[in-house]
């Protein structure tokens, strides 16, 4: 295996690896060596996930918007494996797509929660672990957290707040070789997005409004996390990397 894909020896916690990106990079770190701490609101998918894992993975029902379920998944890795070197802060929804003057405080309020304080309280306790060896967190944000996304105000507000985290906690940890990254993608189709497909037009906006005239798949979003992720790539950090087919280059 080429070393800069090599992740023999780690552990990895991911949030949201029921399904969709969290679901398909457990099964792309593992394939490459690591071993697996997973969490999903959705217990039932996600055991039907990783029933491939056996003994190298641990699974939880967490709720990432609750300061305990983020402690205990980092301490599920503690307790299964004794060590922490990648934490992805995955789990995400979405919303109703409304124009601002239709917004209501209820879609901002979850989405604060469960997109942005999770993304916090993630770090809160993934970082200590990583202080004495290292690490690499990749926090998911979004093409929405660079620009504005028509009808997704607050899911654009939210996306934006985790690369302010995301450059923050990078200053503060550099010097201790804890890596903090944000990946923001393109349009990618898993199950956040599904409602937005259905709506009149926006499939034929997104594909138009890409210079490589199609969206990302799953599996290149993955490719994409794991390339920040390696640990060859061990200078990089602070950064929010578009992975959208040039869309932010136009
Ligand atoms: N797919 C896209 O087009 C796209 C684009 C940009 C960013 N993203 C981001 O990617 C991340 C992953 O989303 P996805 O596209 O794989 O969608 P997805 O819906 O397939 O996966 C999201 C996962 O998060 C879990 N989850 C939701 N709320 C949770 C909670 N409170 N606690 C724990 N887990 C919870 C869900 O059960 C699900 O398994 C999200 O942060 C999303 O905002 C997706």
């Amino acid at each position: 295996m080429d070393s800069l894909l090599d992740f023999s020896g780690k552990v990895a916690l991911i949030t949201g690896a029921a399904s969709g990106f969290g679901a398909l990079l457990a099964k792309g770190l593992h394939e490459r060596g690591a071993k697996l701490v997973l969490g999903d609101i959705n217990i039932a998918g996600l055991e039907e996930a990783s029933a491939a894992y056996g003994d190298d993975a641990v699974l939880l029902r967490i709720d990432v918007s609750k300061e305990e379920d983020c402690q205990a998944l980092v301490q599920a890795a503690a307790d299964k494996f004794g060590r922490l070197d990648i934490a992805v802060n995955n789990a995400g929804v979405g919303h109703e797509m409304l124009a601002t003057h239709e917004q209501t405080g209820d879609i901002f309020d979850r989405q604060y929660e469960v997109n942005l304080k999770s993304v916090m309280l993630g770090m809160k306790h993934q970082i200590p672990n990583m202080l004495k060896d290292g690490g690499a967190i990749l926090n998911v944000s979004s093409m929405a957290g660079i620009g504005g996304a028509p009808k997704l105000g607050p899911y654009a507000a939210v996306k934006h707040g985790v690369i302010g985290l995301t450059k923050t906690a990078a200053v503060e940890y550099a010097a201790k070789n804890v890596r903090v990254n944000a990946i923001c993608p393109f349009f990618s189709p898993t199950n956040i997005g599904a409602g937005m497909l259905k709506e009149d037009g926006v499939e034929d906006m997104l594909v138009r409004g890409c210079p490589m005239r199609r969206y990302g798949t799953v599996q290149e979003m993955v490719n994409a996390m794991m390339l920040i992720l390696s640990p060859g790539n061990s200078y990089m950090t602070g950064q929010a990397i578009a992975v959208d087919g040039a869309v932010s280059a136009i």
